[in-house]
């Protein structure tokens, strides 16, 4: 076989690639960090806590060559290993436009950084990413100040094939989940379940209603003591909703969409 020869046929970007059939896998790392690999092949990290996540098993630490790094906010279970990441791999930052300027005073290039804001949509790599409102705080201690990241955010990834994705980073259920159910029609939502920090299972089952989705990938939850919300009490407070397939998977463990 020539050099350039198994490139052409694995490249998963080539265009006849058929991305109607073509799968989504999702991996849950562990907490809200969350690895999709798009029916393209592209590799996209929400939240990149991984390498100092405790909830991150040892053999998914390193999780190699990326496209895409999401960050819903600046808090350090969510900005994580950002920097260390982009450093090492060649992938875009996507996030909101103050955490954007705290990635570039930290050494990222800003042509690596997609700095955006809610309500906007952005086109990487294939992937329209939009950001969406998130109900919680998003600020960082370094050096004995408190400095300001921007808001906090959600994101809807719709994937080349239509496949449509919504992380809610960390939030209260808030009303307007509906306008992003109706806008955008997540056929998933990651959505943390946790409590203390953010909504627990009572709140998230409130937050499957309004956003309408049918397959919920339970985040945020049992990292710490204080995260007491479990996926069987969003199952027991959405006993009444038709069809809800709720997700509990292992940090680790991988879906196929
Ligand atoms: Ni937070
Ligand atoms: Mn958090």
């Amino acid at each position: 076989m020539k050099a350039g020869d198994e490139d052409n046929r694995l490249d998963p970007t080539k265009e006849d690639v058929d991305v109607t059939s073509g799968t989504t896998t999702i991996t849950w790392l562990g907490h809200a960090a969350v690895l999709i690999t798009s029916p393209r092949g592209k590799r996209i990290l929400i939240d990149p806590w991984v390498e100092t996540n405790p909830a991150t098993p040892a053999d998914a630490k390193q999780i190699g060559q990326l496209d895409l790094v999401l960050i819903t906010h600046g808090h350090g279970d969510h900005l994580g290993d950002a920097v260390s990441i982009l450093r090492r791999t060649n992938a875009r930052a996507v996030c909101i436009f103050e955490l954007g300027q705290y990635l570039q005073m930290k050494g990222v290039s800003a042509d690596r950084i997609v700095g955006m804001n809610k309500g906007g949509t952005v086109h990487v790599d294939g992937i329209d990413v939009t950001m969406v409102h998130a109900t919680h705080s998003g600020g960082f201690v370094e050096d004995g100040k408190i400095i300001y990241l921007g808001e906090p955010a959600g994101f809807v990834v719709r994937l080349e094939n239509g496949l449509t994705l919504y992380h809610a980073g960390d939030t209260a259920v808030f009303a307007d989940m509906r306008l992003i159910g109706e806008q955008y029609h997540p056929d998933l939502a990651m959505l943390p379940i946790g409590g203390h920090y953010t909504m627990d299972p009572r709140g998230a089952a409130a937050a499957v209603r309004l956003l309408g989705v049918k397959r919920v990938l339970p985040i945020h939850y049992g990292t710490f003591p204080v995260l007491t919300g479990t996926p069987d009490q969003l199952r027991a407070a959405a006993a009444d909703i038709p069809d809800l397939i709720v997700h509990a998977l292992k940090p680790g463990g991988s879906m196929s969409v």
